[in-house]
């Protein structure tokens, strides 16, 4: 099962950048801007990433960001990512980034996007690893800083597929966003977001509602409606879950009570994703491993895992089916 695994092609639609800065590339960083990081080495590091929730992850994940100042980077960052890409097999990705985390250090969009995007370009030539890029805004932070968010983003719209919602969950609902998500909209951005991570399955109806979100990030906590769990599955609107996160961030105890094979079973367009692996101790595949290690899946379920991820995907529809048949005789001949 593990190497059905390891070289299965996949889809990732769930990864902050900033959240795949390794521990070595802080210290690297920290060394070249010459910023001070309150630890000696990486190992001290990766010992200080015990999490009680989200909120204190995030607390570590904003410091650990200071290190990123230049374009070099950005790029840096970005590419390390891509890196993992290939080692994983995954073969394309959508991904987040926090400009908001930037800009109010002062560093520019265009210093952030450029870096990303310089990085992306080569993935796609050199290891033909497909992306598209979502800029997330910071829901703690208020509705006027995410307008002036959505205002720098407009030059780059060619770069930037749609917008998102990351962040604090709790206290900060998706009607916040309403009529930031309506004018991003209306300049053409898709529209995703973070609900029913740590907020109640409500986020999700509202998400879907009031954000008009093509898919929503996490949405495990939608077994708490039923109506909604039926609604998910009839209307396939997926759900992006990140098993490692929600055990790290404890969402679930432990990854047996994870439900994300009991929502696939009951044809919820489930999907496989590493959130912020640097910081969650594992990349695409450390996430399928941990799956496949604590539940009783077939290679078909492991297979529509990947299947899913490629529906609910931003990819044109002809490539869409091209990547489906790839995992479809993949899968036959395993
Ligand atoms: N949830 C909310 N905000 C985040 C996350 C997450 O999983 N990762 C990075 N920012
Ligand atoms: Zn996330």
């Amino acid at each position: 099962m593990k190497n059905f695994i390891t070289h299965l092609p996949k889809v990732e639609l769930h990864l902050h950048i900033e959240g795949s800065l390794e521990p070595e590339l802080m210290f690297e960083l920290a060394k070249r801007n010459k910023v001070d990081i309150p630890f000696d080495t990486p190992e001290e590091v990766r010992k200080a990433y015990e999490f009680d929730d989200l909120q204190s992850f995030l607390d570590i994940y904003y410091k650990g960001a200071n290190v990123l100042i230049h374009e070099q980077d950005f790029f840096d960052l970005t590419w390390a990512y891509m890196l993992r890409c290939q080692e994983d097999n995954v073969v394309h990705s959508e991904i987040f980034f926090d400009p908001q985390t930037h800009t109010e250090r002062g560093i520019a969009f265009d210093t952030v996007i450029n870096g990303i995007s310089k990085a992306l370009d080569k993935a796609n030539k050199e290891l033909n690893i497909s992306s598209q890029l979502i800029i997330c805004f910071l829901r703690h932070l208020d509705e006027a800083a995410a307008f002036e968010t959505l205002q720098q983003a407009l030059p780059y719209k060619d770069k930037i597929i749609a917008v998102g919602l990351d962040s604090s969950e709790q206290g900060h609902p998706p009607e916040k966003f309403a009529r930031v998500f309506a004018k991003a909209i209306e300049e053409g951005f898709l529209t995703v977001a973070h609900a029913g991570e740590e907020g109640p399955a409500q986020n999700i109806w509202d998400a879907l509602d009031m954000l008009k979100t093509s898919r929503i990030d996490h949405g495990v906590r939608c077994v708490e409606d039923p109506h909604l769990v039926e609604t998910l599955a009839e209307q396939q609107i997926p759900l992006t879950v990140c098993p490692l996160s929600n055990i790290k961030l404890k969402v679930f105890k432990d990854m047996q009570q994870h439900n994300i094979v009991s929502l696939l079973r009951s044809g919820v367009c489930v999907t496989v994703n590493s959130d912020d692996p640097a910081y969650f101790g594992g990349y695409m595949n450390d996430n399928f491993y941990a799956l496949a290690d604590t539940h009783e899946l077939t290679k078909q379920e492991i297979a529509q895992f990947s299947i899913n991820a490629i529906n609910a995907s931003f990819i044109a529809p002809v490539a869409k089916e091209d990547l489906i048949s790839a995992v479809r005789s993949y899968t036959a001949s395993h």
